[in-house]
């Protein structure tokens, strides 16, 4: 078990715990026992994964003393729109650096954009060349807050932290617990998937998995970039978890796998066979992936399943870890599929 005492100060903002559902019907259809853990429970403006990272990440900076935080993302980033409400549950205020082709003409008001206008977080748009050199803006923006007499924390891109994987730490201590609910004492070993963005939430549950001490396996599906580009971020986060907390029991890196080969077209950009999973998906179950993240694990799960039905052992838990504002902006890409 992973003791409570051992976690950093948080601010309870995620609607834990998330309840973890059989999906009977694509169970069938799968030939192997998948559960849904549904991350997008916590909470519905707060929806999916970030906020579990966030309760960390804003109770550090409240302790600092920072009066805004500054984050990052893509133009219809979940991180930032859930970190622009959670800040202001925390009583906090925000500035989001999001990235976009064109600046001089960003993106339409649909989807998280919108939340986060609602929100009142100031938008600084930025290129993706701009993007790639974020940290000094990150610094520029602080020091220009600074001038104003405020004073800011900086979140890194996906709250992919040493200090956010607790979040996903604390995920596995729920999980352990509804697989005791279903198995008593005896677990059966089981797989956890979910989507890889930034890495912190694969790092979380690999951590976590390992101070468990329960046989589950980690399987992250890489959603952009490659598998060497988030092994050396997991990594690090992992190495830097150990040395930061050495009585956490998490020793050397955990074991994790990272499936790549379903990037498809890139970031944010989808593929009419990824939505047509998603929509079958909703038709089977009723449960709404979103196409960024979830829609594009699922459809790379889906496929590995298909090779070899038994890839994954007798067990998996989908981390449903929400995105579902981002299936908005992209509604006229289902015209035909529905
Ligand atoms: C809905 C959703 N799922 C999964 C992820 C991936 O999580 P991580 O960034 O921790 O790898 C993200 C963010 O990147 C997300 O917004």
């Amino acid at each position: 078990m992973i003791g409570k005492a051992m976690f950093p100060p948080r601010v309870h903002l995620a609607n834990t715990p998330t309840p973890l559902q059989k999906m009977e019907r694509l169970s069938r259809q799968a030939g192997v026992e998948i559960l849904f853990k549904r991350d997008d429970f916590t909470g519905s403006e707060l929806s999916g994964n970030k906020v579990r990272k966030l309760e960390f990440l804003l109770a550090d900076a409240r302790e600092k003393g920072a009066d805004t935080v500054i984050t990052c993302g893509g133009a219809q980033s979940n991180h930032c729109r859930a970190t622009a409400l959670a800040a202001i549950k925390a009583g906090l205020s925000s500035l989001l650096l999001l990235r976009t082709a064109d600046p001089g003409r960003p993106p339409a008001i649909s989807g998280n954009i919108l939340l986060d206008r609602l929100a009142g977080s100031q938008i600084v748009w930025i290129t993706p060349e701009q993007y790639r050199a974020r940290d000094e803006i990150f610094e520029r923006e602080a020091r220009r807050l600074h001038g104003e007499g405020k004073k800011a924390y900086i979140i890194p891109e996906g709250g992919s932290t040493v200090l956010g994987a607790w979040g996903y730490v604390d995920a596995i201590s729920e999980l352990v617990l509804d697989l005791k609910r279903l198995d008593g004492d005896d677990l059966k070993p089981t797989t956890v998937v979910c989507a890889t963005g930034s890495g912190g939430t694969t790092a979380g549950l690999a951590l976590g998995a390992q101070m468990s001490g329960v046989d589950i396996r980690v399987v992250g599906v890489n959603v952009c970039d490659d598998r060497d580009y988030f092994v050396a971020i997991i990594d690090d986060i992992c190495r830097r978890f150990n040395e930061t907390w050495p009585g956490a029991r998490a020793t050397g890196i955990p074991p994790y796998e990272i499936v790549d080969g379903y990037v498809g077209r890139g970031y944010a950009l989808s593929r009419p066979e990824e939505l047509a999973a998603v929509r079958d998906l909703v038709r089977l179950e009723g449960v709404v992936l979103d196409p960024v993240y979830t829609g594009k694990a699922y459809f790379g799960m889906l496929a590995e399943l298909a090779r070899d039905r038994g890839v994954f052992g007798e067990r998996i838990v989908f981390i449903h870890t929400g995105g579902l504002f981002g299936l908005f902006p992209i509604a006229e890409q289902f015209a035909e599929l529905v």
